[in-house]
């Protein structure tokens, strides 16, 4: 599942020790392991191998530059969905033909620009948008390749806030409108070249019921538009694929892939994926320090210096990580813990009510799970430098990116002369 694992009472990342790196970089700092990134890409390789599905990782997981690089260098694409993703995905070296472009507002220069690099597709969420697309393209005097979101309205029983595919969220279109359109109006948009069309109806999706209801509900559509004589080549499913975080019993990739793969065989389209969390959630920790534990009444508060400026998950959604001392010292004497940032807001708690070996200053945490949607939802917020990364292969490690420094943070300030008393 995971390369991290105690040895010794140690907590290691593969062959190194996770102390060593925080001991040379400070804390907070993210760690990824190597293996269990590129494990977990292969896994969902394998399983799907029947159909040889492009499968483009999700950059909103984690958009590390080098961690994008070795994933392209696998062989896969990437999922963006600006402008400062496409930006991204080309300097990992990613081609522009393995790139899919989802977002309900892309800005007329994104379009333009990705109409420019000849990316593979466009995830089409609105008809306006795709007006927009046909604009643009007809203007530059190329095709834009498509695929239209549909929004099946089907609950995909995860976090309401991570829920994508019902009929009050803002995401894809409608089927009804999807048919309509294709049926009645698709002259209005001569330099469109219809794909397929795309799923994604949330994320940390533990069962694959929903998915399959989503596939059923399109393949419905798929057939009709057929009828009509209408080219469909390809569904992207999207990401949406649950992890472990506490006790959750996700579908395993082998399973997932087995429910799906004879369903789409039976549609005859090509497969797209959009993984991120799958790929990178477990492949990652957050490593903090204790600042000050303060003695409450039924609990005890540990201050870390990690809060959710680094990791907003607890915060945002009351995601569960699990935490657990780098080092374990032999030592049984536990206490209940709310593991909490420096953070001046009530909801920067990262833990609730874990029990924990009992707590001193300079004692290192991990924050398990912090992989995806982790360092890429870090802010400033509190004038804080974002932490460093650190990826370790086997035996060595690597910083993939440097922690900010307070100078970082004031880079892009300006201070109008005119308003400063001279
Ligand atoms: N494709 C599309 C169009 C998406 O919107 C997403 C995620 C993915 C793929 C990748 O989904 P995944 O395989 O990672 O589930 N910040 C939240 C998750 C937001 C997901 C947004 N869309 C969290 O921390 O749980």
């Amino acid at each position: 599942m995971h390369d991290f694992h105690v040895r010794r009472g140690q907590l290691y990342c593969e062959q190194v020790p996770v102390d060593r790196i925080a001991s040379a970089v400070g804390t907070p700092v993210y760690i990824y392991s190597h293996h269990t990134l590129l494990d977990h890409f292969h896994k969902l390789r394998r399983a799907f191998r029947a159909l040889q599905p492009r499968i483009c990782f999700s950059v909103k997981a984690n958009g590390n530059l080098a961690i994008l690089t070795l994933l392209v260098q696998e062989g896969a694409g990437l999922d963006i969905v600006s402008g400062g993703e496409l930006f991204r995905a080309l300097r990992a070296g990613c081609p522009p033909g393995r790139i899919v472009f989802a977002s309900v507002g892309k800005s007329s220069e994104e379009i333009r620009e990705a109409l420019r690099r000849k990316i593979f597709c466009f995830n089409v969420e609105s008809i306006p948008e795709l007006l927009a697309i046909n604009a643009e393209a007809r203007r530059l005097g190329c095709a834009a390749p498509v695929a239209l979101r549909i929004n099946p309205n089907v609950d995909a029983h995860t976090h309401r806030y991570i829920t994508t595919g019902t009929a009050e969220s803002k995401f894809g279109v409608s089927l009804e409108a999807a048919e309509a359109f294709i049926l009645r109006r698709w002259r209005e948009v001569p330099a469109i070249t219809l794909l397929g069309f795309h799923l994604h109806i949330g994320s940390q999706i533990t069962k694959s019921a929903p998915f399959l209801k989503a596939i059923r509900r399109v393949g419905a559509l798929i057939r009709r538009v057929r009828r009509a004589g209408v080219d469909v080549d390809y569904l992207n499913l999207g990401g949406g694929l649950g992890i472990v975080y506490k006790d959750e019993r996700p579908q395993t990739a082998e399973a997932f892939a087995n429910a799906v793969i004879p369903v789409i065989q039976r549609l005859k389209v090509r497969l797209i994926l959009e993984p991120g969390r799958f790929i990178v959630g477990n492949a990652g920790i957050l490593v903090t320090q204790v600042l000050y534990v303060k003695p409450m009444r039924t609990r005890d508060f540990a201050v870390v210096d990690a809060g959710m400026n680094d990791l907003i998950r607890p915060a945002l959604y009351g995601a569960y990580h699990e935490v657990a001392p780098t080092k374990r010292n032999g030592q049984t004497a536990t206490r209940l813990y709310d593991v909490v940032g420096p953070i001046c807001e009530s909801a920067d708690v990262l833990a609730r009510e874990r029990r924990l070996p009992v707590l001193k200053p300079g004692r290192r945490l991990a924050i398990f799970g912090a992989g995806a949607y982790g360092f890429v939802m870090a802010s400033n917020y509190n004038g804080r430098p974002r932490a460093a990364e650190v990826l370790v292969k086997n035996r060595r490690w690597f910083i993939i990116r440097r922690r900010e420094t307070p100078e970082d943070l004031l880079r892009q300030d300006v201070i109008p002369s005119a308003l400063v008393k001279s």
